[in-house]
């Protein structure tokens, strides 16, 4: 303001019914006004403000206005103006008002997770991993340990969530037999199988052994949220 004054930025948020403002579609929009006391903009002037390249500044682009209506323009929104010379001017702005979403993406919630690996190095990562992405997760080296502990835990009130068995343990018993003896203590058991040869025909046919999932080895955090992701909405 060349002589100085008040500038006031209001916003609220308004409905807009159908026809109340002929270029806006009915819904809620966000309402800014921005307020001057300055120096007004004569009436010949009002309607070449937001035209390219018109300015009465001796420095103006006489873009400003122009960027503006533009962007308003392609958010689909609106600006008026009112001005009076000598006293001031009011631009009303009106944009589309987003609905705050949901955010119920689908984050599954804490879950206790059994994992079964022989080699000690991958138990340990695995359940590193399992724990930074906010889960509880217990290591067992074989499959009948994994019987033993998923069965206590069913008996305790505290079951697993889910289960990820390495498909072979070299000393002990599998993903394969181990599954089939977990479905035996509950049916509903959420077992992910996971292997490095991931041409084993449990791997593609995991449905038919009783896997609700696979994941194949190895993999990073990317793969275990979406495989749990996966089983947990299954
Ligand atoms: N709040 C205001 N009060 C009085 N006149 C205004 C006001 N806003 C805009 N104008 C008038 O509209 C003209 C065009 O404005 P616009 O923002 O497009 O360009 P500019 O301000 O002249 O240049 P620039 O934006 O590059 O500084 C201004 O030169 C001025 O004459
Ligand atoms: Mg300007």
């Amino acid at each position: 303001m060349p002589a100085g004054g008040k500038l006031v930025i209001k916003a609220e948020e308004v409905n807009v019914l159908d026809q109340q403002i002929p270029s806006l579609k009915p819904g809620h929009y966000i309402k800014l006004i921005i307020q001057d006391t300055g120096i007004g903009i004569p009436k010949e002037h009002i309607n070449r403000i937001f035209d390219p390249y018109f300015t009465t500044k001796q420095k103006g682009s006489g873009l400003g206005l122009t960027v503006v209506y533009s962007i308003i323009k392609n958010h689909e929104g609106y600006i008026t103006v009112d001005s009076e010379l000598g006293k001031g001017t009011t631009f009303e702005i009106y944009l589309p008002a987003v609905p705050k979403k949901e955010k119920k993406i689908l984050e599954p919630a804490r879950l206790k997770i059994l994992v079964m690996d022989d080699e000690e190095i991958v138990l340990e990562v695995i359940q590193e991993m399992l724990k930074i992405l906010g889960h509880e997760a217990i290591g067992v080296r074989d499959g009948k340990q994994a019987i033993e502990v998923y069965k206590e835990a069913k008996e305790q009130g505290s079951p697993f969530d889910v289960v990820i068995l390495d498909l072979t343990v070299p000393t002990g018993m599998g993903g394969e037999e181990t599954v089939r003896e977990l479905l035996k203590i509950d049916p509903d058991v959420k077992a992910i199988v996971s292997s490095g040869y991931s041409n084993d025909p449990i791997m593609s046919e995991y449905e038919k052994y009783g896997f609700k999932a696979v994941v194949p080895k190895p993999y990073g955090m990317d793969e275990l949220k979406e495989v749990l992701r996966k089983v947990i909405s299954s």
